[in-house]
């Protein structure tokens, strides 16, 4: 049996993919997934109305929630247990909090799966469906390393970090991947940041909020770029991007436009992209992880199939779930035509 297993192992890394349970096919008419999403973005929203309607297509009974706050959402989650969900899948709105509802939901034999984002400190969840985050943060990095002709020894340039919200693990991850491309850029003087906040406790945005972005960047603009220009602005995502560029007019600044990064490929965001506000975006493809996603429901469910590509990478720190992660894409100006 250990043999099978090792031999079934080694295939599995040499094949990058893992397929785990048998084929058993049931009807999902008296199946209920509750799918449990943050509120008020329009990549999030986007991406549970294509997830719901591609479940129900298949069958099942989805009940999709959107959720503001911490509290709201561990109460929807508490409801599904009321409810008799069959599964429940989550994207947590506060990723280090959700875990007490969801070992509740555990405890009630239902099964969870992560959307996204991980929700941290908790075994409740079984499998997790996401993108390549610290890929995400290398992708950016390099982005900037080639226009800049960093390598070459280009610079000084300037920039500034706009980091994603302190409660989302993906921020924490982001930021890594960034760092680890441009930190040696900073350390030799090629990359300036003349607010000195480089640190994921001075970049962070809570809720990645526009709001709390443009606060920031206004007062970036009057303490540092009176007369300075900002070359660049290193955005976590497309609502953090919203508030850079809506920062930057607030406070007036009139230097030469920097080129800002995004995440999310949102139709406000392709615009700016369009236009030149936004350097680039990235496309996390509802498509792609929704259809993952939907093979992790299906195994929970019936025992059908799954397919997981990584068994290391994302330990929250008590357990390291499986996980698939999807590759996501840069949209910049020269390939914007294949997302309209
Ligand atoms: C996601 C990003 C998204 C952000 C804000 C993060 O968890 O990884 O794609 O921009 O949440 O919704």
């Amino acid at each position: 049996m250990k043999k099978i297993f090792i031999i079934f192992f080694i295939l599995a890394v040499v094949t990058g993919s893992f397929f785990i349970g048998g084929c058993s096919k049931s009807s999902n008419s008296d199946k209920k997934v509750d799918i449990f999403f943050p509120a008020g973005m329009e990549r999030w929203e986007k991406s549970g109305q294509q997830f719901k309607t591609e479940l129900e297509k298949q069958g099942f009974k989805v009940n999709l929630l959107f959720a503001k706050t911490a509290d709201e959402q561990s109460k929807q989650v508490e409801n599904a247990i009321k409810d008799k969900a069959n599964c429940v899948v989550i994207g947590a709105v506060d990723s280090k909090t959700i875990g007490k509802a969801l070992e509740k939901a555990k405890k009630n034999n239902i099964p969870i799966i992560a959307y996204d984002r991980l929700p941290m400190n908790t075994n409740a969840v079984s499998y997790y469906a996401t993108f390549d985050n610290e890929g995400i943060g290398i992708a950016m990095g390099k982005y900037i390393v080639n226009k800049y002709n960093l390598k070459s020894g280009a610079g000084p340039y300037t920039i500034e970090f706009f980091q994603g919200a302190d409660d989302d693990n993906n921020a924490h991850i982001i930021n890594k991947g960034v760092m680890s491309v441009l930190k040696p850029y900073m350390d030799d003087g090629q990359l300036v940041v003349p607010s000195g906040q480089i640190d994921f406790k001075a970049t962070n945005t809570p809720e990645w909020s526009p709001q709390n972005a443009a606060k920031r960047m206004e007062k970036l603009v009057a303490q540092y770029y009176g007369t300075r220009n900002l070359d660049i602005v290193l955005s976590a995502s497309d609502s953090v991007t919203d508030g850079v560029i809506q920062g930057l007019m607030n406070a007036g600044y009139s230097g030469s436009w920097p080129f800002i990064t995004g995440q999310d490929a949102t139709k406000k965001n392709l615009a700016y992209v369009e236009q030149g506000k936004q350097g680039f975006t990235i496309l996390k493809s509802a498509d792609l992880i929704n259809s993952k996603c939907i093979r992790m429901v299906k195994a929970v469910i019936d025992g059908s199939q799954l397919e997981i590509n990584d068994v290391k990478t994302y330990n929250n720190g008590v357990i390291t779930v499986p996980s698939y992660l999807c590759i996501p894409l840069i949209i910049d100006k020269n390939n914007i035509a294949q997302v309209h």
